[in-house]
């Protein structure tokens, strides 16, 4: 296998969002590391730095999108946008590397980038799926609307039986109906399912013990091979793909604060805050009196000078208790024994991140499968405190309840024996080793 592997090419397909371009280098390091040379086709838009990476090839697209459609809310509509603008320019570049390597072992593409699926499809390739969301994600977005009318939703859920899992219910249909109603949504949603249906197998970037009953559901609905590699962040530790350039003033910043004092705020690369959210979150940090690093990202109010002035004022009245960034080294922050607590949109990234060093969350999720990672936190793993609005008031308490209360204690020990879990996982022999040998076997033989 070894020998087969060293003439095995994968190109990888990658879409513009930074927790998904994280993920997809993260493999094609550790795919690299295990003999198969590799193509990265990235979008134009928030492109990577080959720079980083000179093992691998690097071809970049035409997408068509403007910087601003980045901060737009509608994100299925991005992401259908996406979709259309760089179907007719990844065909010609498949086809590119097809008549240039002679041989594409296997095109593994961002679930986002389901256009890939028909095109590998019509160049006679297997597309392999790689989920950047839980598994979870994976049975509300992709399987369930893939299943005929017979078979409702209902019925796939009410399978979920532990307790716990129950209230993932309630929340999946949340986060399925929030998605429905608009056109883009609906149309997404049908197009990640059909590629799906024709994938080779699939990827996910998680930890089987997290999600065990929730992946024999999905075995149950779907024969494709599933493969489960992460903790990806951990397993290719040593590279930053960051598109914004981190703050690292804030490390200092963190090593003069009490161990466990500090709450770290970040929503991500994607979701923008409204004016009154963000003066709101400015009161309620301000008024919790807990020391805190909060990520405010240039583009996450649509580049408003009036930000700008709230958090000068902001910085003014707390002083040194509170320390605002554009974008920080967030692994690096998080693995910091001053920070106790992380308030966050629940990005899969940034969940898995926490998880893997035992920092309880804060959860705010703001759409699609932020919902789904929120209720896993608070209800499943029980790990985090969710914040239901953005009333200054409630974000005052519910910080103390997380830092100060005893509340927060007992959220606190249980986030601290998943990250031993975690820690546990992939020590282990077997898991994660099995899971990436399975991939390459799989990859060098379809
Ligand atoms: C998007 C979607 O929002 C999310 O729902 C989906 O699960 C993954 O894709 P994003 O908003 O970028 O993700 O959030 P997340 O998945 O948490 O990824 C953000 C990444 O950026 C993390 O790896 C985090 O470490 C990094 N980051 C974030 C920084 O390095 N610095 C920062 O200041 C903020």
């Amino acid at each position: 296998m070894e020998e087969q592997q060293k003439s095995s090419h994968v190109v990888l397909v990658m879409v513009t969002f930074q927790g998904h371009i994280n993920a997809a280098l993260q493999l094609a390091t550790i795919l690299h590391s295990k003999g198969f040379s590799i193509t990265i086709v990235h979008l134009e838009l928030n492109s990577p730095n080959p720079s980083n990476y000179p093992e691998f090839t690097f071809v970049s697209i035409p997408d068509n999108l403007t910087e601003s459609q980045l901060s737009d809310k509608d994100i299925p509509g991005l992401v259908r946008s996406v979709n259309k603008n760089c179907a007719a320019p990844l065909q010609q570049c498949l086809e590119k590397i097809l008549h240039s390597h002679h041989h594409i072992s296997a095109v593994i593409y961002d679930s986002f980038m389901f256009c890939a699926q028909p095109i590998v499809d019509y160049l006679g390739l297997p597309g392999v799926t790689l989920c950047t969301h839980s598994a979870l994600g994976l049975l509300f977005y992709h399987v369930f609307p893939q299943l005929n009318e017979k078979v409702c939703v209902a019925d796939c859920i009410s399978g979920l039986e532990s307790p716990e899992l129950q209230a993932l219910q309630l929340q999946g249909f949340h986060a399925l109906s929030s998605q429905n109603p608009t056109e883009a949504g609906m149309e997404v949603g049908a197009a990640f399912a059909n590629a799906l249906k024709s994938s080779s197998a699939i990827i996910v970037n998680s930890m089987e013990f997290l999600e065990l009953e929730v992946l024999s559901k999905i075995k149950q609905y779907l024969p494709t091979p599933i493969f489960i590699v992460g903790p990806l962040h951990k397993l290719a530790p040593t590279m930053c793909n960051s598109l914004c350039t981190e703050d690292n003033k804030c490390i200092s910043w963190l090593n003069k604060q009490a161990p466990k004092s500090v709450i770290y705020v970040s929503f991500g690369s994607i979701v923008n805050i409204d004016k009154q959210e963000l003066i709101d979150i400015a009161w309620g940090l301000s008024n919790s009196k807990q020391p805190f690093l909060w990520v405010v990202r240039p583009s996450m109010d649509r580049g408003s000078e009036w930000t700008e002035s709230l958090l000068n004022g902001l910085e003014e009245s707390v002083g040194e208790r509170g320390f605002i960034v554009k974008w920080a080294p967030q692994k690096e922050v998080l693995a910091h024994a001053a920070v106790g607590g992380f308030w966050s949109h629940c990005g899969w990234n940034s969940t898995i991140e926490s998880i893997c060093e035992g920092v309880p969350m804060l959860c705010r999720p703001f759409f699609g499968d932020q919902i789904l990672n929120a209720s896993y936190i608070c209800n499943v793993w029980k790990i985090g405190l969710e914040l239901k609005n953005l009333e200054r008031g409630n974000i005052e308490r519910t910080i103390k309840r997380l830092m100060v209360d005893m509340e927060g204690n007992y959220i606190r020990k249980r986030a601290m024996d998943l990250k031993e879990k975690a820690a546990f996982y992939l020590m282990e022999d077997g898991s994660t080793s099995c899971s990436f040998d399975g991939l390459a076997k799989h990859i060098s033989s379809v």
